[in-house]
């Protein structure tokens, strides 16, 4: 198992450059089983996550190849409906297989996701969806099978904003027969992503990013060339970097809209913040103070920035209160940075971060992908060495982290 060693880096400063986003890859890598065809992506990053995902398109009959962050799939044929649970259970963004298979094989046999670290990952609002457009769903021996004929459009409404729920539904909506409208839908960044990249297949899509998304399904899909966006939690994360350490610098190859929230919560904590069109500029050399989240869907404060911004308030001066609305378990890594210092009380849903502390290095544990990069970025600021088990969690969203952060001057590596 991968092991990250830091130590204390301060005023870390230059240019980063964001890869594409893990959670737009995914549902557009999935999407590809529709077409007939081959198609190209670009900026696909390479983390365990995407390869896992090409591996089990490739088990499925689809025809992969990568060059770097480019990734061609050929799904002429698509040979298989059964996902193998062995690469399934390993990753979420699995699961954003069932509706391609079902639309383009009209059944389609997906292990049930196995629930991670930060919370039980239910499946009812996809399925709920399922449903609604004629799916027969069948449940047991920890795999659920979806068979339909052809699908139908119908009218849904998702109880709770859900992101893959909204993506899975669009994709099977796009092939369906009629109109669909999913109401309540999610609006984040990369919903809107998989649905330009189905417009530009020919897919009928309106609404993408607001909470009413109407698809009018059509026979089929023609193969296109497409690059997906970058990564914004990639690019909140280095913020907090340069912040953690009083450092200045600019990301690079990121949409300033996608983390207004983000960027908000550190000017008022004292950042001076910069956008461009295509860039952020940060400079954290004065003294920040804390503040308080509540994490909502898009476009309220993401929640894959939680962890980050915790380590962050480890520092800050103040008290700062975290409110955790998404999952209802996302402060596994409280614990560990406890270990190094901190001072933070859980309350449910909500944790009390003391501010002000001077973090020491420690021995820790990450246990998912978003508390793994809090630990990353807590060690850039602690005194002495931080440990950190558990690396191949943070492999599984980040791309080439140690090198970036290396370049900004960070003494940080990954045996
Ligand atoms: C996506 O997960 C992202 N993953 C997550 O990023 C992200 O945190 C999350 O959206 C919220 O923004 C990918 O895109 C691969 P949800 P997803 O369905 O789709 C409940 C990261 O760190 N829910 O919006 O699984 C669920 O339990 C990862 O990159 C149901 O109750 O998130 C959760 O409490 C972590 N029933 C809430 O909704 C359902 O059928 C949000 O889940 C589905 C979800």
């Amino acid at each position: 198992m991968s092991k990250i060693y830091v130590n204390k880096s301060p005023h870390l400063t230059g240019k980063v450059s964001c890869s594409g986003s893990k959670n737009a890859a995914l549902p557009i890598l999935a999407a590809t089983i529709l077409t007939k065809g081959k198609t190209t992506l670009y900026n696909i990053p390479c983390l365990s996550d995407t390869e896992n995902m090409l591996y089990v398109l490739s088990e499925l009959g689809g025809k992969c190849q990568r060059d770097n962050n480019a990734v061609y799939i050929d799904f002429t044929e698509c040979k298989r409906h059964i996902t193998p649970y062995e690469s399934m259970s390993k990753f979420r963004g699995s699961f954003l297989l069932a509706a391609p298979l079902l639309a383009r094989m009209g059944k389609a046999r997906i292990s049930m996701p196995g629930g991670c670290p930060i919370g039980l990952r239910p499946i009812d609002l996809h399925l709920k969806g399922f449903s609604a457009l004629g799916a027969d769903i069948k449940k047991g021996h920890g795999y659920v099978d979806l068979s339909c004929k052809k699908l139908v459009g119908n009218n849904i409404y998702l109880d709770f904003p859900s992101v893959g729920a909204t993506e899975n539904l669009i994709m099977a909506a796009s092939l369906a027969e009629g109109e669909t409208v999913i109401q309540n839908a999610a609006a984040e960044p990369e919903v809107c992503d998989l649905a330009e990249f189905l417009i530009k297949q020919g897919a009928k899509i309106d609404g993408a990013g607001s909470d009413t998304v109407r698809i009018y399904g059509t026979d089929s899909l023609t193969p296109c060339s497409y690059s997906i966006i970058s990564d914004r939690i990639e690019a909140g994360t280095f913020m907090i970097a340069f912040a953690i350490t009083s450092g200045k610098g600019e990301i690079l190859n990121v949409n300033p809209h996608h983390l207004k929230p983000v960027s908000a919560k550190l000017s008022e904590m004292g950042a001076e913040i910069k956008e461009n069109d295509n860039s952020i500029f940060i400079d954290a050399t004065k003294t920040m103070t804390s503040s308080s989240i509540k994490t909502l869907p898009f476009p309220g404060f993401p929640t894959d920035m939680q962890a980050q911004f915790s380590s962050l308030m480890c520092e800050t001066k103040g008290t700062g209160i975290i409110v955790e609305t998404v999952f209802e378990n996302r402060f596994l890594h409280i614990g560990e940075l406890n270990r190094m210092g901190a001072n933070i009380r859980i309350d449910g849903r909500s944790s009390v971060i003391e501010g002000g502390r001077k973090l020491t290095g420690a021995d820790v544990t990450a246990f998912d992908l978003r508390g793994g990069a809090a630990l990353v970025l807590a060690g850039l600021s602690a005194k002495g060495e931080t440990r950190i088990s558990g690396g191949h969690h943070i492999l599984r969203g980040y791309e080439n982290l140690c090198d970036k952060l290396s370049a900004l001057g960070a003494d940080i590596f990954m045996d």
